[in-house]
C-alpha cells in the first residue's frame, strides 16, 4: 500500500515494473465455499487495490496449516471456521494481537472470545450444533424422528449416519467436545464407539454430511444446525434437528496471523467483514449463521439460540491446545475413522 501511494505521487510515468503489483491479502476461509467467496467478490467491489487470494480449508486443517507455517507464514487471516482452533492458534502466538475499532459493535459473545485470547481471535458468527435428517430416507426405511443424542444409536440407523473428522473438521471436534461436556469423557468416548457402528464415512469438511443426505447418500448428517437450514431452504428434504439432551455451539472466529506477510491488508478485510452491512450478505449466500455485529439483521432462516437447549461450553478450556491433543488421540484411537472428503 506504501509503495503505491509513494508510486502515484512520483507519477505513473516513473513507475518502476515491480511497483504496479497490486496489494495482495492471503486469506485462508474456513466456512462454506460460496460465503468465502461472496466475501472476495464483494471485498474486491470495495477495495478493488487488494487482490485477494482465498483458499477454503475446514477448521482444523486450517489450524495444522498454520503451525506448518508458523516460522516462515504464507497467510495473513484466517476468517471463519469453529472458535476453538481459533483459541488454540491464539495460546501458541501463531495469530498476532489486533484491537479492532470494530469491538464496541459486536456482541459480548463475539468480544469474548478476544478477551480469552488476549486479542488474538474474535468473534464472527455463532451457532448450535444438531443434525439434518432426510425425511424422505427415513420415512421409506420406516425410520423415527432421531430427536435426541440417543436415537442415533438405533441399530436402524446403520450406515445412514454421517459425520466429519474431528482432527480436519471444527464442526467435528465441537461435537466431540460438546458430548464430553454433555456426558463426561469415558461416557462419551464409549458413546461415540457405538455411533461409529451407524457412522457410514468420516468427512474431512464438517457441512459435507447434510450435503450428502440432502443429496440421498446419508440419512442423516450431525452438522450445525444452520447447514441443515441452508439445505432445507434449498428445497431438499432436510429437516433441521437439535437433540433432547442438550447441544454445544460454536462462536466461529477470525485471526490475523503473527508475521503475516500483509499485515496492513489483513486489518482492512478485518475491520470490514465485522461490519453490520458486510455480515447482512450472508444469507444472500445461504449462511444461516448468528451475525456478531450487533446491528446485522439475522435473516429469518438463522436459528434462534434462545429457543435451544444450549450447553454451557467451556470455550477456555476446549479451546485449549493441549486439550485438543489429548482428545483427538484419544479419537484416533478409539474411534478413528478416515476423512474422505
Ligand atoms: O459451513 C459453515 C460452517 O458450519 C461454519 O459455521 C463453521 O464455522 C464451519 O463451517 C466449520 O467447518 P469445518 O467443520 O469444515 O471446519
Amino acid at each position: 500500500m506504501k509503495l503505491r501511494t509513494a508510486a502515484i505521487a512520483a507519477g505513473v510515468a516513473s513507475l518502476p515494473a515491480f511497483a504496479a503489483q497490486a496489494a495482495e491479502l492471503n486469506l485462508i476461509c474456513s466456512a462454506d465455499v460460496v460465503i468465502c467467496e461472496k466475501l472476495v467478490s464483494e471485498f474486491g467491489n470495495s477495495h478493488p487495490d487488494i487482490s485477494v487470494n482465498m483458499v477454503r480449508m475446514s477448521s482444523g486443517e486450517t489450524y495444522a496449516r498454520v503451525r506448518a507455517e508458523a516460522r516462515n507464514p504464507q497467510t495473513d487471516l484466517w476468517w471463519g471456521g469453529t472458535g476453538d482452533p481459533h483459541l488454540q492458534a491464539a495460546a501458541e502466538e501463531l495469530t498476532a494481537v489486533y484491537e479492532s475499532p470494530m469491538l464496541p459493535e459486536l456482541h459480548d459473545w463475539a468480544v469474548k472470545q478476544a478477551e480469552i485470547s488476549g486479542n488474538r481471535t474474535v468473534g464472527v458468527y455463532s451457532g448450535a450444533l444438531g443434525w439434518g435428517y432426510n425425511t424422505q430416507i427415513f420415512e421409506s426405511k420406516g425410520l423415527k424422528e432421531p430427536a435426541c443424542w440417543s436415537d442415533l444409536l438405533d441399530p436402524g440407523l446403520k450406515g445412514e449416519i454421517q459425520i466429519a473428522d474431528p482432527n480436519s473438521s471444527g464442526t467435528a471436534y465441537t461435537t466431540l467436545a460438546t458430548l464430553v461436556q454433555l456426558m463426561g469423557e469415558d461416557e462419551a468416548f464409549e458413546y461415540l464407539k457405538q455411533l461409529n457402528a451407524n457412522v457410514a464415512q468420516y468427512t474431512k469438511s464438517g457441512s459435507a454430511p447434510v450435503k450428502s443426505a440432502a443429496r440421498g447418500e446419508a440419512g442423516l448428517g450431525i452438522v450445525f444446525l444452520h447447514d441443515a437450514v441452508s439445505q432445507s431452504v434449498e428445497g431438499f428434504p432436510i429437516k433441521p434437528m437439535t437433540p433432547c439432551e442438550g447441544t454445544g455451539y460454536e462462536v466461529g472466529s477470525m485471526s490475523i496471523i503473527e508475521g503475516a506477510p500483509n499485515p496492513d491488508e489483513a486489518k482492512i478485510f478485518y475491520d470490514w467483514v465485522l461490519t453490520a452491512d458486510v455480515q447482512n450478505l450472508m444469507p444472500e449466500a445461504g449462511s444461516f449463521q448468528l451475525p456478531s455485529n450487533k446491528a446485522a439483521v439475522a435473516s429469518e432462516h438463522v436459528p434462534d439460540l434462545g429457543e435451544i437447549k444450549l450447553i454451557d461450553y467451556d470455550f477456555a478450556e476446549y479451546g485449549g491446545a493441549e486439550r485438543r491433543r489429548e482428545l483427538l488421540a484419544r479419537w484416533d484411537a478409539e474411534v478413528g475413522g478416515r476423512a474422505t472428503e
